[in-house]
């Protein structure tokens, strides 16, 4: 098995390729893209997208680029997510948020310029033209209208109110399940999978997505901003609806379980024949993260 470590150098070192460094004024838009996308994160989604394509046999290197797209979305996510007009955090990944760095106009052009080049970065690839389409048709459908935007639009009008746990789980499988989704889908796509793999490898991501953030609303209240690189009590400060609240840390811990192991099922299930012991080992890894 290829180790995880060996992916995540390949990830870091793509990432800064792709924005080199400058002191030039007029840089400074690419400056403040690069230093979010190179400010550290535990490259979970573009680790899922190299996992999914190596378990079905595709070169990871020519999948670099895709994976790395993926991460320039994420990434872009938490620079919006950090402004003021969202959650007006000044921590992420252990240092100052963009805006904070860069400024609130600068920042938002940040997040803005990381969507196009995230797709450029696909449509740029090795990737044969068919899978590069499937690849960034999954990303486009995840990230919008009816997947992270809207996730984060329902987060926004839920601030305040008493959510059932149906209401919960939507917002947080549309804001942080759909691009862990899409991230299996198009390690998936980009090996050549079936539609029954790839929406397998997606049903996997919206049911570890939601074991993620279960795990992040936890830690939210129980770590520290040291361990997690950001601000943590911010939920309760806002009046977030998160599973903590909802549920209590005892039946969050026996969800995140519960879904861990369907997640797996489902895979091992359609992937028959296929060594998935990596994402499988993933979402292992994921159920007691730390950070
Ligand atoms: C932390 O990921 C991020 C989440 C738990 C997802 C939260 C959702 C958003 C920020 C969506 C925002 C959407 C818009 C449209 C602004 P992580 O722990 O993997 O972070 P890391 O990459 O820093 O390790
Ligand atoms: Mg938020």
């Amino acid at each position: 098995m290829i180790q995880k470590t060996d992916f995540i150098e390949k990830i870091n070192s793509y990432l800064n390729s792709c924005i080199p460094q400058s002191d030039i004024i007029q840089d400074g838009l690419a400056q403040s893209m690069r230093y979010s996308l190179l400010a550290g994160g535990k490259r979970i989604r573009p680790l899922l997208v190299l996992e999914f394509a190596a378990a079905l046999g595709e070169n990871p290197e020519k999948v670099l680029p895709v994976a790395c797209a993926v991460e320039m979305i994420h990434t872009y996510s938490l620079i919006h997510d950090d402004l003021p007009c969202m959650d007006n955090d000044v921590l992420r990944r252990g240092k100052p948020t963009n805006h904070v760095v860069y400024g609130e106009c600068t920042a938002t052009l940040a997040g803005d310029a990381l969507q196009p080049l995230a797709f450029e970065t696909i449509l740029s690839s090795e990737l044969s033209a068919e899978r590069a389409v499937r690849c960034a048709r999954i990303l486009a459908e995840c990230i919008g209208m009816k997947g992270m935007c809207l996730g984060q639009y329902l987060d926004m009008l839920g601030e305040g109110k008493e959510l059932t746990a149906e209401e919960l789980d939507l917002i947080n499988n549309n804001k942080t399940g759909a691009l862990l989704a899409a991230s299996c889908g198009i390690g998936t796509a980009a090996a050549g999978g079936s539609e029954r793999q790839i929406n397998a490898a997606m049903n996997f991501g919206y049911k570890i997505g939601l074991a993620f953030q279960i795990r992040d609303d936890i830690l939210d209240v129980i770590s520290t901003s040291e361990e997690l690189g950001k601000n943590v009590g911010s939920d309760a400060e806002e009046k977030k609806n998160t599973y903590m609240v909802l549920l209590g840390r005892e039946k969050c811990e026996n969800e995140i379980k519960r879904l861990t192991e369907e997640a797996i099922s489902v895979l091992e299930e359609e992937f028959r024949g296929f060594d998935i012991s990596a994402p499988v080992e993933l979402a292992r890894s994921m159920e007691n993260r730390k950070n």
